[in-house]
């Protein structure tokens, strides 16, 4: 029996019966937003249900915040105290920027053309502070490893990587270069957001010092929330300026004149936090980590197979790696107008994403063979003169 027709290593149908939006169309969109399942709308409605027949119930929205950052914990291998939460990866990144000293020798930021450019642009905000920004090269929509070997040396401060390039899916070896930052004394900040939930990731396997990643991708959430990871033998020595009263010892206790750090990385928090996002949030992690990112990403080797192959025997130009060890499932297609062919596509019931030149079909724990299937024959009708 091949791969394919054997399956997923979980009940898919029953899965798939959570999920409404299954009934009408094919998400393939899933690296830009996953669809609504059936616990994300009910920690949603938690919420409501709390403020409208409580009016106002802190305690407990504080408590749903820190459960949170605990799922979010068990997805990345870390503890609970070593996640702050943000509104978004921008903020997440803002806030380390701050904590950086680039008044000193180390000025250097190391980064890649295959950042989602809000990365990029945080780092280059830094100029007016110091900060020298090099960018290791995209080439046919990968990254050779040795481009960073240039880039990071003893004038470096941090080095950031994205794990999972958003055009196409390749995946970099975040260890390899968290290693190389280490040892030449730099920082390393790896934005996980594309491969969250279908890649598992270890943060002390990896040996990095910050990652970070939203929620409405792969992780099944919805906008208005990130989270950091801090390495805990770093956070004592970061003091980020992108500051509030959530990242004090005690919140509550704190004085106007008194900023007192506290010990664990939730000195990276800043004001009230997104509550009614968070209980979203802990939902779709929930779910992801009931399935088992390892067994989503075995399914997803299957998947993302097929729309190699499938793609190829369709005549459709593939943009980037062409093997699943390099890859997401996620899958980029060159064809002219990407905009229009997404249009055209989601009026006939499947949902691609267009970016720049390329369609992305990215699919997810509930994708069937007979979904990829089905969104390659209609992208090989609808992209002629590709
Ligand atoms: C890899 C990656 N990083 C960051 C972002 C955006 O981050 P935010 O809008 O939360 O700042 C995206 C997509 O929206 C992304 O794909």
């Amino acid at each position: 029996m091949s791969a394919a027709s054997a399956g997923p290593a979980y009940d898919l149908d029953a899965w798939r019966a959570r999920i409404p939006l299954l009934a009408s169309c094919i998400p393939m969109n899933n690296c830009s937003q996953a669809p609504q399942t059936a616990a994300t709308r009910a920690a949603a409605e938690r919420y409501l249900d709390s403020w409208n027949e409580r009016g106002m119930d802190w305690d407990a929205w504080l408590a749903e915040v820190a459960l949170a950052k605990a799922e979010f914990s068990t997805l990345i291998g870390a503890a609970p105290s070593d996640i702050a939460v943000f509104s978004s990866v921008s903020e997440a990144a803002s806030a380390v920027a701050s904590a950086l000293d680039l008044s000193g020798r180390r000025r250097g930021i190391a980064v890649s053309d295959a950042e989602f450019p809000t990365v990029a642009h945080v780092w280059l905000a830094q100029a007016p502070r110091g900060a020298r920004v090099s960018f290791a090269r995209v080439c046919d929509g990968t990254i050779d490893p040795t481009a960073y070997d240039t880039l990071i040396d003893d004038r470096t401060a941090l080095v950031s990587a994205c794990h999972g390039y958003y055009a196409n899916g390749f995946i970099q070896d975040v260890r390899r270069i968290a290693a190389q930052a280490r040892d030449a004394g730099a920082l390393s900040f790896v934005d996980a957001y594309q491969t969250l939930g279908v890649v598992p990731v270890d943060v002390r396997a990896l040996g990095v010092d910050f990652l970070t990643s939203g929620n409405l991708k792969f992780l099944m959430g919805m906008p208005g929330i990130a989270f950091l990871y801090v390495r805990p033998e770093v956070v004592g020595s970061l003091h980020p300026t992108v500051t509030g009263w959530f990242g004090r010892a005690d919140p509550f206790a704190s004085t106007a004149r008194a900023l007192d750090w506290s010990p664990t990385a939730s000195r990276f928090d800043t004001g009230t936090p997104p509550v009614m996002s968070a209980y979203v949030a802990r939902a779709g992690m929930e779910v992801i980590n009931a399935i088992g990112p390892s067994k989503i990403r075995a399914w997803h080797e299957v998947l993302g197979q097929r729309l190699i192959e499938g793609g190829r025997s369709r005549g459709l130009r593939l943009h980037g790696a062409d093997d699943m060890a390099r890859k997401t499932a996620t899958t980029a297609f060159l064809v002219p107008d990407p905009g229009a062919v997404e249009r055209a596509m989601r009026a006939r019931g499947v949902l691609p994403t267009a970016r720049g030149e390329v369609l992305r079909l990215a699919p997810h724990f509930f994708t069937t063979i007979e979904d990829v299937d089905r969104a390659l024959d209609l992208l090989a009708e609808l992209a002629p003169g590709r």
